[in-house]
């Protein structure tokens, strides 16, 4: 495997730009493909079966372009399917999976909220970090049901994203969390909103640095890291382009992104 063959990153849509962001910022030199699959997108209401059959179709397309390590930038994609990926391909995978550890291991009110989709939640990935955290700490799992649809719509600022999630934050502020753990990769750009809504003392946790940490190592050790400048990264979606392009944060933003029916 060639060290200047590119980072493949998928997830159900645009949220794991925000994985992607991390990635391009520890490894810059590194030439990324970022997968959209919008059109499929939410992935969080769907079969564990149909997730698999889903992740299998992006695994297969970013192989096509050469992909050297795949990343899966999105937790309900990690937790149903990536242990069949890992056992069917013959190429590293990184997942993301909801933080629990480090906010098990910080918090001092003994509470933490977990805000993920229904299919991420009911994993069994899932279901094991949450047994073995929840033997010291009350945690506090709520679906965010709506939300990746409206990010998907371009509506992350919407007033009507503001009203949903003071309606799913409720259960954890009552029951006083002071740590908030982001399970799933779209919900980053909600990260402004949800400031305005919970206490000030609650920190937010999400996983993107810690994937591209974990990416950097397994590339590492495998001797694939790149020493020179590859070619700038490619975006390619089968939703809409410009919804995308607009949630990628400046000044990375200048980045082309295609249409691309797979
Ligand atoms: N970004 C995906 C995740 O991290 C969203 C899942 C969905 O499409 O429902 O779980």
């Amino acid at each position: 495997m060639s060290k200047d063959k590119p980072i493949g990153i998928f997830d159900s849509g645009v949220g794991g730009t925000s994985i992607w962001k991390e990635i391009h910022h520890l490894l810059p030199l590194e030439h990324t493909i970022y997968l959209a699959d919008s059109f499929n997108a939410p992935y969080g209401e769907k079969s564990s079966e149909e997730i698999v059959r889903l992740s299998i179709k992006n695994t297969e397309k970013l192989l096509e372009m050469g992909a050297k390590i795949i990343v899966v930038a999105c937790n309900t994609a990690t937790t149903n399917a990536i242990t069949h990926l890992r056992t069917s391909y013959n190429i590293p995978f990184i997942g993301i999976e909801p933080a629990i550890k480090p906010a098990a291991l910080q918090t001092r009110a003994k509470c933490i909220g977990i805000l993920a989709t229904k299919g991420t939640l009911s994993s069994n990935l899932f279901a094991r970090a949450s047994d073995l955290y929840s033997k010291d700490n009350k945690i506090v799992e709520v679906v965010g049901k709506g939300l990746v649809e409206k990010i998907e719509q371009g509506q992350k600022d919407a007033r009507v994203v503001h009203d949903m999630l003071t309606e799913l934050l409720e259960p954890m502020i009552q029951a006083g969390i002071d740590y908030l753990v982001l399970g799933c990769s779209h919900y980053p750009y909600l990260i402004p909103t949800l400031k305005k809504i919970l206490p000030p003392h609650v920190q937010i946790i999400d996983s993107g640095m810690a994937v591209a940490k974990q990416t950097r190592v397994v590339l590492q050790s495998l001797d694939l890291l790149t020493s020179e400048k590859q070619q700038i990264p490619e975006f390619f979606t089968n939703g809409d382009p410009k919804i995308l392009a607009e949630i990628i944060p400046a000044p990375l933003n200048s980045f082309k992104v295609n249409y691309l029916d797979f």
